[in-house]
């Protein structure tokens, strides 16, 4: 059944490839079924949601860490390894009497199974086959509020016989800074430490100095032997396909001194006919308090006196399944929180499971660690974080309180803002620095988000510090006002933003001009930056200058609200006469003034950033020119694949215009379909009433739509991806860099908030449905400020104009007020006429 995949060309993805799909959604249990093991890519899921994180992939490849990916990695994983994925949290099932191997994740030692299933659900991996009878099944998963990951193993003899088994696990130990570990082998081969008490192996390196952290490995099941050094285990001139152990039927009992510290451990199991069995690996992070670190305290010893009962209690099965339920239920509570019922199978999947639970995954990882982000570059984006809010937000507003004003503490007193920071420090990162024009609005807009979603004005007046500066505390009301001040401050000759080092596009580096190979486009800054000039800005700022406004009104401050708007309708203004071509708007301007994005390039004549933002943001609405530019997205950046960056794709380096010449026409922001601002021309769209067109932009990039054409799109059909293949490249509808992206909440928001119109606004939820003409409704339910919505929409007519029954009473306009006092249900009936 394993058959290789074939791939390069696009035509030969399409047709050599049958069957299309991998696996198959089971809605009903929150998973993606993968049921043959060699999918196009590694197709990963995270595990944990709030301190401890693992990613794992079908096969059981990937690692863990405690919260930060680089400083806190627990177990080592080579990223862009041969075969792509190899090295994780794998299983070897040997038969003691044939003397044969295999793996049940079918990694690392592709063994063909008879059957083989991955399961991926909310938290959690099951992953298991049948080889020569022998049906072994793990289940992954982090229980809440530990730092710990369960491995559930169970192993059922299906033959007629008896079978006497043998089975090791193994884990590579990390030595905890990801960076350090994959360079710094002179010191490294020399440190690394473990302790073996009562089978219980701990990775104790660098502890005896300045770490108080140490990780620990366990299994529920009486140990025949354990190996903690990689070489005695794995063998020299071996790999994980084929550890020497394992072959042997024997652990080395090695003690890992230097070198690469391993965990494994072996136990055996004898089952009678039709016999199931469980064992129970754990394996976690534990911290000791400084001067507790030893015990006996004068010793090297590990202080185990806090971690034994926890691992006493997960290798406990009973306790493992109790926390395994209490993992569910909270899956449970949080996919309620907004739940659709509208015609479109991919549309409810996305909504109620997959794009929320993709929210929550680039809530906690921004853009650090997935397959395509090792971990070690970057830790939270400024504007990243602020956008994930937006899909993030309804699931657990409080962490979304403290991520706000832990990145509002990162911003500059110029009201700029360091654009990415490190989630374990809290500090802003030195090597990127600011200046990237657009980041202070993102502040705006999720903190109006924030707000938007639960009434909390209180915000508002939390004391943040600027720089985490101790002393500059201001309350956050001010950042904003700084962050709207930032641009008014920073104008260019046109009277539009000036864009600094970039803008949302990372690639448009206008003021970089580097002939250097290896250079950093996003850093090195060799002009001045006093012209080239982003429309795309000017944009965000009239989205993000009318929120402040609003805010200021309902803070009091009826004057500065009209100063703000004022402003806002300058900029507006200012788009209308430099910033409009003719059939679209313009992108930006250049250092040496000239258009970007314009009929007078040779090359990137349209952007579709300026398209999206300037109409979600309102400009254009009311004279026509909203309607003509997404006509011309139409015309000129639409594929069936999704909506292309630009066109025409440049077909070569300019240097006035940085990185996003350096992609190869179709990849990336030189004209690949990047995801992120396909909703922005959603939204914008329903923002000039066409829900057939807001809808099938949806659609086309909607990953569980995608699932028959797996062999071409490649990534994981349950979660957007940052980048699919646009039309200049040959493999046009490949998608690449899935899972964290700014695409999942942008989708989130675009199809729950604006599409289906489920809208938290300042007063209430407001119903304001944009639908297609041949959706006759949906059913909703959203819970919102402690009231549970069921809303009923449906259509009476052909346009979008809405009329609202609540508890069976008619009421004017779209905002549906709170409730009484006491009253935890509301009936929403919209018709649309
Ligand atoms: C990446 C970055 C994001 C940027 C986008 C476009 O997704 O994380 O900050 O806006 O690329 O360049
Ligand atoms: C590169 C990528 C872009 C990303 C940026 C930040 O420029 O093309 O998508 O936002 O790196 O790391």
């Amino acid at each position: 059944m394993v058959t290789q995949v074939v791939w390069g060309r696009a035509a030969s993805i399409h047709s050599e490839h049958i069957p299309m799909q991998y696996g198959h959604f089971d809605d009903e249990n929150r998973e993606y079924v993968i049921t043959r093991p060699d999918t196009p890519l590694p197709w990963i899921n995270y595990l944990g949601c709030q301190a401890y994180f693992g990613i794992i992939s079908n096969t059981a490849g990937g690692y863990s860490f405690y919260r930060d990916a680089r400083l806190r990695r627990i177990t080592r994983y080579r990223y862009n390894n041969v075969p792509f994925d190899f090295g994780g949290r794998y299983l070897y099932v040997r038969d003691r009497e044939s003397g044969e191997f295999w793996s049940p994740s079918w990694q690392p030692t592709r063994h063909e199974p008879e059957s083989y299933q991955c399961r991926h659900g909310m938290g959690y991996t099951t992953i298991g086959s049948r080889y020569k009878g022998i049906e072994a099944s793990t289940r992954y998963f982090v229980p809440l509020d530990e730092t710990l990951e369960v491995w559930q193993f169970t192993v059922t003899n299906r033959r007629a016989t008896p079978a006497l088994l043998s089975v090791f696990s193994s884990i590579e130990f990390c030595l905890w800074d990801a960076q350090d570990d994959a360079t710094n082998f002179q010191r490294n081969f020399s440190t690394g430490q473990v302790e073996v008490e009562d089978g219980v192996i701990y990775h104790k390196t660098e502890y005896r100095e300045r770490r108080d952290h140490f990780a620990w490995f366990a299994c529920s099941a009486p140990l025949a032997g354990f190996d903690t050094q990689r070489d005695a285990f794995v063998g020299p001139y071996r790999s994980w396909d084929k550890p020497v152990a394992v072959e042997r039927g024997e652990s080395g009992n090695s003690i890992a001194h230097g070198w690469a510290p391993i965990g494994s451990h072996h136990l055996k199991l004898d089952l009678a006919p039709g016999e199931t069995r469980q064992v129970v690996f754990v394996l976690g992070y534990h911290e000791n308090p400084r001067d507790q670190k030893f015990d006996p305290p004068d010793s090297q010893t590990v202080n185990k006196r806090t971690v034994k009962p926890v691992i006493a209690e997960y290798l406990n099965a009973a306790n493992a399944d109790a926390a395994f339920t209490r993992l569910r239920d909270y899956w449970e509570s949080i996919l309620g929180i907004c739940a659709v019922e509208t015609p479109c199978e991919h549309t409810n999947r996305m909504v109620n499971i997959w794009n929320a639970y993709q929210c929550m995954a680039t809530f906690n990882m921004s853009r650090s660690a997935s397959f395509y982000e090792s971990g070690i570059g970057r830790g939270l984006g400024f504007r990243d974080s602020n956008q994930d809010l937006l899909g993030f937000v309804q699931m657990v507003p409080a962490r979304a309180r403290e991520r706000i004003l832990d990145l509002a503490a990162t911003q500059l007193a110029t009201g700029g803002a360091y654009h990415q920071y490190q989630p374990l420090t809290k500090r802003g990162n030195n090597d990127i620095g600011g200046n990237f024009n657009d980041d202070p609005h993102w502040l705006i807009i999720g903190v109006s988000a924030y707000l938007k979603e639960t009434g909390d004005w209180s915000i508002l007046d939390e004391p943040v510090p600027y720089d985490n500066e101790p002393g500059s505390e201001q309350p956050l009301y001010e950042h904003l006002q700084r962050s709207f001040r930032y641009t008014l401050d920073r104008l260019g000759p046109h009277g539009l933003p000036l864009i600094g080092r970039a803008d949302w596009n990372d690639c448009l580096n206008l003021n970089c001009f580097s002939d250097t190979p290896g250079q950093s486009f996003q850093t090195t800054t060799n002009k001045e930056g006093k012209t080239a000039e982003s429309v795309f800005i000017a944009g965000l700022f009239v989205l993000a200058g009318r929120e402040l406004a609003a805010i200021a009104r309902h803070r009091g401050l009826a004057d500065e609200a009209a100063g703000y708007l004022a402003e806002v309708e300058k900029m507006d203004r200012v788009v209308h006469e430099h910033g409009w071509d003719g059939e679209w708007f313009v992108r930006a301007y250049d250092d040496f003034g000239r258009k970007v994005g314009s009929n007078e390039c040779a090359e990137g004549k349209i952007f579709i950033e300026s398209q999206g933002f300037c109409v979600l943001a309102g400009i254009g609405l009311e004279d026509g020119l909203a309607s003509k530019a997404l006509a011309s997205v139409g015309k000129h950046l639409a594929t069936e694949h999704g909506i292309v960056l630009q066109q025409p794709a440049y077909s070569r380096y300019y240097i006035e215009l940085g990185e996003i010449s350096s992609y190869p026409p179709g990849y990336k922001e030189n004209a690949g379909i990047f995801c992120h601002n396909n909703p922005w021309v959603i939204i914008a769209e329903t923002r000039v009433g066409n829900g057939d067109a807001a809808y099938e932009y949806y659609r086309r990039i909607n990953p569980s739509a995608r699932e028959a054409i797996s062999d071409l799109h490649r990534c994981e059909p349950y979660v957007y991806a940052q980048m699919i293949a646009g039309k200049d490249a040959p493999t046009h509808g490949e998608a690449k860099n899935s899972w964290l992206t700014g695409t999942a909440a942008w989708n989130y928001y675009a199809i729950t908030q604006w599409i289906l119109g489920i809208q938290p606004s300042w007063d209430g939820l407001r119903i304001a449905p944009v639908i297609p003409r041949g959706w006759k409704g949906f059913k909703a339910t959203r819970k919102y400020r402690g009231v549970t919505y069921r809303i009923t929409v449906a259509r009476a007519g052909d346009g979008n104009k809405v009329s609202l029954m609540v508890n069976g009473k008619p009421i004017e306009g779209e905002v549906v007020a709170a409730p009484a006092a006491g009253q935890t249900e509301v009936v929403v009936e919209a018709r649309l006429s």
